[in-house]
């Protein structure tokens, strides 16, 4: 019954086989009905897992698979980058191990459906535990965290918002690592590298000197404008905020979102980056194979090879040079404390050896987002069919093509930011109640019910704090690699209060937003109704918004920082400048695990830098 490796190999390339053909999507609208309904209906049936036990071997024997010169952990955003930079070089082998498969389906490039995907196989399906300063509003106080599984990671299942955040960041991490070579001015060319910029809706600003052509990430905004985007520009010029390129030399305005979609259509960062590149020999792909462990030796420190699961069979495979971790901000910590890198406490009380005490997990950034500020208006929405929209789509346009009901994004400061970071984060949402709502971000029907009312024509401003002070932990429940890590967000829990106050001047500023002239013409009102759990406060007080915070703010899956960069690891920090982990040979970190500081705003166009420099990086230390 065994299966060889030989046949594991063939099922291996088979899968990747689909890969390599240029696919030709020539389906039809009848067909993508079907798709929509099959989705449908393994949402309604979706239950969240709570372990990773499909992944268990059935035996106790190891197999071993050879030697690699580098073995990347997670083919997701980070692994598919840095696995197509390093198979540039011919004479190095590369393995890249991810636990889920390559991904080839048209639902998937439907962004419209975005919600549908974590509610699918696609989903690691985790969830926060019970919370008690933020996502009180949700089932069992605990907000979703969202991660996909899959060759390209959670670019599988995102909003495909590119963002790169503020300037000046990158010249805090430079300073905070010492290494000149994280400023700016040193990173630009990175992030254009891996960029081919279209101006598709001619309303977007755009500053061309910071934007590259030909990289393999195709970056262009959704047309046609909707009328919401329309007016949530306009409305913030008549604020007098500056309308302007978020991604060129300032932040700070309001803009229209910058997508990494192409035609449309949803490109993963591994169609993006890997796609093109699959015909080289030395680029190795196991899908399906689920990292348990990194053997690192106990007296060298030295990381040595990789131990992983694969179709209920454990192997092993040794690294020549480095193994570069990227199973992204959750299980990137979870393998490095099952390896015996962590906080010595937590490994002792666990019965894990310790190889090297380090702060692992135990800064870990998310942002609250509250999408909960329902306004009607007087405006019309055009009536579309659905074959009308999968029309549009065919055609790479329409509501399909985003994630976001609009395109409309603005980045502010509130009064107690110091610094000349973007703290708040505007966008506008022309949500309709529905069931999927509840389920995929898990709220509690009472108070779904109080926010949400039945008007087809409402809108909703999200406020986002994206520079927050608060941090969590990501601890394991166990030593057992196939428990889910347990991930604590505590978000808004700053003992100064700095998030909640940040939030609460964001609600304020929706209101202000609500009274330009712009908005005023659509005739908005606030209808949220007294929320269960905040009828002791005065409706709209600041003490009743601080309640409504706490029970409507959730996750904006933009975690980061579990294993921050830095100089000196008795300050918390994990990896090096040259994203080496401290006091252990032969392993990095490279994913959005490492970044130290929030960068104000969505992450992934970041973390695609943080790859490129890691490839960099690699390639300048192993090349004569
Ligand atoms: C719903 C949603 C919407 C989002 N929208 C946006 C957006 O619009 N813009 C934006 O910038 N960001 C967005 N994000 C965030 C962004 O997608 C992530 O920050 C980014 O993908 C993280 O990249 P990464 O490389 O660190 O990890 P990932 O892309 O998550 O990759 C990690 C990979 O490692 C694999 N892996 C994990 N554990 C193991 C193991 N033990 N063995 C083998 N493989 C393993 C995983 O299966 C995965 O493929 C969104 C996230 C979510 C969930
Ligand atoms: C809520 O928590 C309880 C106790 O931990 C658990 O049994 C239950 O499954 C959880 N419910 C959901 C919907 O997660
Ligand atoms: C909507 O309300 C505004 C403000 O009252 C008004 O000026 C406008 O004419 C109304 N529009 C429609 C379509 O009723």
């Amino acid at each position: 019954m065994g299966t060889t490796i030989t046949q594991l190999l063939v099922t291996t390339i088979l899968i990747l086989g689909s890969g390599i053909l240029e696919e030709v999507k020539c389906t039809t609208v009848e067909e993508l009905k079907q798709l929509i309904q099959s989705a449908t209906i393994k949402m309604d049936a979706y239950e969240f897992p709570t372990d990773a036990r499909m992944y268990e071997a059935k035996d106790n024997q190891i197999i071993d698979i050879g030697t690699y010169d580098f073995v990347i952990i997670g083919g997701g955003v980070a692994g598919s980058v840095i696995a197509s930079r390093l198979s540039e070089i011919k004479d190095w082998n590369i393995l890249v191990l991810e636990a889920g498969m390559v991904v080839d389906s048209e639902f998937n490039e439907m962004l419209g459906y975005t919600a549908y995907l974590a509610l699918s196989d696609l989903s690691w399906g985790f969830r926060s535990v019970p919370q008690t300063t933020a996502c009180l509003g949700f089932v069992n106080q605990s907000c979703r965290a969202y991660r996909a599984r899959g060759m390209g990671g959670t670019s599988l299942m995102n909003g495909a918002v590119y963002e790169r955040g503020m300037p000046s960041t990158f010249d805090e991490w430079a300073d905070l690592t010492n290494d000149p070579s994280w400023s700016y001015e040193r990173v630009l060319p990175l992030f254009k590298k891996s960029e081919d910029f279209h101006l598709r809706n001619p309303n977007t600003p755009v500053e061309w000197d910071y934007h590259g052509k030909g990289g393999f990430l195709n970056i262009e905004q959704k047309i046609p404008e909707d009328f919401v985007t329309s007016l949530f520009i306009q409305g913030h010029r008549e604020l007098g905020t500056d309308i302007i390129d978020y991604n060129g030399q300032s932040q700070l305005g309001a803009s229209i979102f910058q997508m990494y979609t192409k035609n449309g259509r949803r490109q993963s960062i591994y169609d993006a980056f890997l796609k093109p590149v699959l015909h080289r020999h030395n680029l190795n792909i196991w899908t399906e194979s689920y990292v348990t462990k990194i053997d690192i030796h106990k007296i060298t420190k030295k990381a040595k090879g990789v131990i992983f699961t694969r179709h209920g069979k454990t192997f092993r495979v040794n690294s020549n040079k480095d193994v570069i971790l990227t199973a992204g901000v959750i299980q990137t910590p979870q393998i490095l404390m099952l390896s015996g890198i962590g906080p010595t406490e937590h490994l002792q009380e666990m019965g894990i050896h310790v190889i090297e005490d380090l702060e692992v997990g135990s800064r870990l950034k998310e942002d609250p987002i509250c999408q909960a500020m329902y306004v009607t208006t007087n405006m019309t929405k055009p009536v579309e069919t659905l074959e009308e929209k999968l029309q549009q789509f065919l055609n790479g346009e329409g509501s399909l093509t985003q994630a976001y009901s609009t395109s409309g994004v603005a980045f502010q400061k509130s009064q107690y930011e110091e610094e000349h970071y973007a703290d708040i984060e505007f966008i506008a949402a022309s949500l309709e109640k529905s069931a999927m709502n509840v389920k995929y971000a898990g709220w509690k029907n009472e108070i779904y019910d109080a926010t949400w009312g039945e008007n087809t024509n409402a809108i909703a401003i999200n406020v986002h704090n994206v520079n927050p002070r608060s941090s969590g932990t990501i601890r394991l429940k166990s030593a057992d690699p196939f428990d889910y890590p347990l991930i604590d967000f505590n978000l808004m829990s700053d003992p100064e209060g700095h998030d909640m106050a940040v939030l609460y001047e964001g609600i304020n500023r929706v209101f202000d937003l609500l009274q330009t002239p712009s908005f005023q013409s659509i005739n908005p009102e606030y209808r949220g109704s007294p929320l269960p759990g905040c009828e002791d406060y005065q409706f709209l007080s600041k003490e009743y918004w601080y309640c409504f915070l706490r029970q409507t703010c959730t996750a904006a899956f933009h975690v980061r920082g579990s294993c921050p960069m830095g100089a000196d690891p008795s300050e918390g920090a994990i990896v090096d400048s040259r994203l080496r982990v401290f006091g252990v040979r032969k392993l990095r970190v490279a994913d959005s695990s490492v970044m130290p500081t929030s960068m104000s705003g969505h992450p992934i166009g970041t973390i695609i830098m943080i790859a490129e420099k890691a490839a960099d990086t690699i390639k300048s230390d192993y090349l004569p």
